[in-house]
């Protein structure tokens, strides 16, 4: 059974051909307001969101499939101690396919070993977040007609900012990307981050706390949330969190086609007057997440047509 835990898990090839369908929906939704018709979808929430949930569920009803599913932990039998291998293969009796978001790093994968239906890691702790990728991924390539060749600056939290593990995880496949890692000394990118993946594979990047100053050199900025419910000291995160803002008068020098993705939530790290700056994508980025997880579901579950689970591993 294939499961979409890490976006690695993903080839390059697998990953442009997930953008061609997300663009081809795009162009032609009727196409497939009915792909997934008699299909259902759980979505397994054991931490808050918005966008990934709301998005998971709009694509599959815009694939004509139906959706089930619980949004808060609390409301599941994970409150009684169930386990979350036992929760997805117990769902796994319901839906055709799963996607699920927890608190604890690791949970999804766990959660797979004896799945019999396909599982999404919709966001794991501090650890990986695949489908806000597939989501950048889409977003940068529309606006910049390619994913390689790119400047791409990272600020804020980049230690427990999962969407931007993922991220420079798949970036760095695509050829001359460089990173500007751009956050307080405290939340720099992991240190196994930075030695096995970017140093291993020879990646051009700098770390900087100066936004200013990296901001003429940026063809990407890709702002993140100081994420307070990672951190074990309240006071370090009062200390950190307004680290970065940025304002109209902060893009004086930025390139005239920047483009300004943010994963959001936003707390107070883009100023609301950034929204009517042309550069600024985020709310795209939204709206790109529903398309990309409709071409996902559609890829997990014809794998999952081509490779059923035999009747006996059911039981
Ligand atoms: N980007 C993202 O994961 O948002 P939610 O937490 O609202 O799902």
């Amino acid at each position: 059974m294939r499961h979409l835990i890490d976006i690695m898990d993903l080839s390059i090839e697998e990953l442009d051909e997930m953008i061609a369908v997300a663009k081809d929906i795009i162009a032609d939704p009727e196409k497939y307001a009915h792909k997934c018709a008699g299909k259902k979808l759980a979505t397994l929430f054991f931490e808050p969101s918005t966008r990934t949930r709301l998005s998971f569920e709009a694509a599959m009803y815009e694939l004509g499939g139906n959706v089930l599913g619980f949004s808060e932990a609390q409301s599941s039998s994970a409150a009684k101690g169930e386990s979350v291998a036992d929760t997805i293969r117990t769902v796994g009796c319901y839906a055709d396919i799963i996607a699920m978001r927890h608190p604890k790093e690791g949970a999804p994968i766990a959660g797979t070993r004896r799945s019999t239906v396909p599982v999404i890691n919709a966001g794991d702790g501090g650890h990986n977040h695949p489908t806000q990728t597939l989501t950048d991924l889409l977003t940068i390539s529309r606006e910049k007609n390619r994913l390689d060749n790119l400047t791409i600056g990272l600020c804020g939290d980049l230690k427990f900012g999962r969407t931007v593990h993922s991220l420079i995880n798949a970036m760095s496949r695509y050829p001359n990307n460089k990173f500007i890692l751009i956050s307080p000394d405290e939340l720099r990118i992991p240190e196994y981050l930075k030695y096995e993946t970017m140093i291993k594979k020879n990646l051009e990047f700098v770390e900087t706390d100066d936004l200013e100053n990296a901001m003429p050199e940026l063809d990407i900025l890709y702002m993140t949330r100081v994420q307070r419910e990672r951190f074990f000291n309240e006071q370090d995160y009062l200390r950190l969190k307004d680290s970065y803002i940025l304002t109209p008068d902060k893009l004086d020098n930025a390139k005239e086609d920047l483009s300004i993705l943010h994963p959001l939530p936003r707390v107070n790290e883009i100023s609301v007057a950034v929204d009517d700056d042309p550069r600024a994508r985020y709310f795209e980025q939204v709206l790109n997440g529903k398309y990309i997880r409709m071409a996902l579901i559609l890829m997990l579950l014809e794998e999952a047509k081509r490779n059923p689970v035999p009747d006996w591993q059911k039981q």
